[in-house]
């Protein structure tokens, strides 16, 4: 079927607005109604690929690698299982010795990434012949079933974003984060890491979700249009978050380069001062990821100590947080929300903002210069 604008100036912001509508797909799909006497999570995957598990390793690029990081930290977080993520690009030339009773994740959006293909297939291959504790357990997770890596894994966990056309990738993203949540929590609770009470405020979490884009969406366009208009000329950004939100200061940083053209960092807040702090002016603004949680405090004054260097502060913040509102010089407030569940929602006004940026600068937003939607080649 033909994929139209509906009224949106380009894809990819039709796109970010879709977000609220893939959550709730990703939540009928993958958890159980809250009244069903079964598991809460239903992924349709066979105990034997989790029996004994003892490692995970996840390969995959680009922005599908940004949320892979995110899956390692819910997976070690609530699973406890030892998680690590490559870029399947590098994977290929130097793997990790083989583990027994390891699961491999290949995560590709569009599922033909000839890199994340390549490494799988070594992975499965370098394994066959080996005891059965070291065979490959390979699953998937892809927005399409039916592509090649559908083809080479045994076991996939659909992603539910629909067709995506903007080559920066946003729903896409999202979808494979409620993948993640989903999986982490099947692993969670099959191997009784937390417990059922604190399962279920999870999953409640999970599910308000949706109207928290919502609103989010709703108070950001236009603020984020409007902060839009003065980076237009910007030549460097810096964006910085730590644990579950370090991934999402380099996504932030990522859809920002790829569609704008301007150069941006993503940063572990705590490593600033280790090289980038020298980076910063007056000509440097600095988006600082701040949700209360394990890590806020710390954000917090990584955020001043770039404030001192005298960089325009941005902060992706919860509304009428008044500690927040003080230092920041702008604010693109986002729901009050656990930690845990925070990255669904920062993430979207750091897209809203790359598109903004790239939109005012007048840019082809849905095919920038040089990029490929899926890249098919080494
Ligand atoms: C390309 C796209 C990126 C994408 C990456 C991985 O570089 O431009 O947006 O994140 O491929 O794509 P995949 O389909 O494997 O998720």
């Amino acid at each position: 079927a033909m994929v139209e604008k509906q009224g949106f100036k380009h894809f990819m912001l039709k796109e970010i607005h879709e977000q609220p509508g893939v959550v709730r797909a990703s939540l009928d799909a993958y958890f159980n109604p809250a009244e069903s006497t079964e598991s809460p999570i239903n992924l349709g995957l066979p105990a034997d690929l989790y029996n004994d598990l003892e490692q995970i390793q996840i390969l995959a690029c680009g922005t599908s690698w940004h949320a892979a990081l995110i899956g390692k930290y819910l997976i070690e977080q609530l699973a406890e299982i030892s998680t690590q993520v490559h870029y399947a690009s590098e994977y290929r030339y130097a793997p990790s010795p083989v583990t027994a009773n390891t699961l491999i994740i290949g995560v590709t959006q569009s599922g033909e990434t000839a890199d994340t293909l390549a490494a799988l297939t070594m992975e499965k291959e370098r394994r066959q012949g080996r005891e059965p504790k070291y065979q490959a357990r390979l699953l998937g997770i892809t927005n399409r079933p039916e592509s090649s890596l559908g083809h080479l894994v045994p076991h996939v966990i659909s992603t539910l974003a629909g067709i995506e056309i903007g080559v920066a990738a946003t729903k896409t993203f999202t979808a494979q984060l409620m993948a993640f949540y989903a999986l982490a929590l099947d692993l969670a609770a099959r191997r009784q890491t937390v417990s059922k009470d604190t399962l279920d405020k999870i999953i409640n979490g999970l599910r308000q979700i949706p109207k928290e884009i919502e609103a989010t969406l709703e108070s950001q366009e236009r603020l984020t249009e409007q902060l839009a208009h003065e980076f237009a000329e910007t030549q460097d950004f810096i964006f910085v978050g730590r644990g579950i939100n370090f991934p999402i200061a380099l996504e932030g940083a990522l859809k920002l380069k790829e569609i704008s053209y301007i150069h941006a960092e993503g940063y572990p807040a705590g490593e600033m001062k280790h090289g980038p702090i020298a980076l910063l002016d007056a000509k440097v603004p600095v988006v600082a990821i701040a949700i209360p949680g394990s890590v806020y405090e710390k954000v917090i004054s990584n955020a001043q100590e770039a404030k001192a260097r005298d960089s325009r502060l941005i902060g992706v913040t919860p509304v009428n947080d008044g500690e927040a509102a003080e230092i920041f010089n702008d604010l693109l407030p986002i729901s009050h929300v656990e930690e845990l569940l925070s990255p669904i929602l920062t993430v979207v006004p750091l897209q809203l903002l790359a598109y903004h940026i790239a939109a005012r600068r007048g840019l082809d937003v849905d095919q920038p210069r040089n990029l490929a939607k899926s890249v098919t080649v080494e």
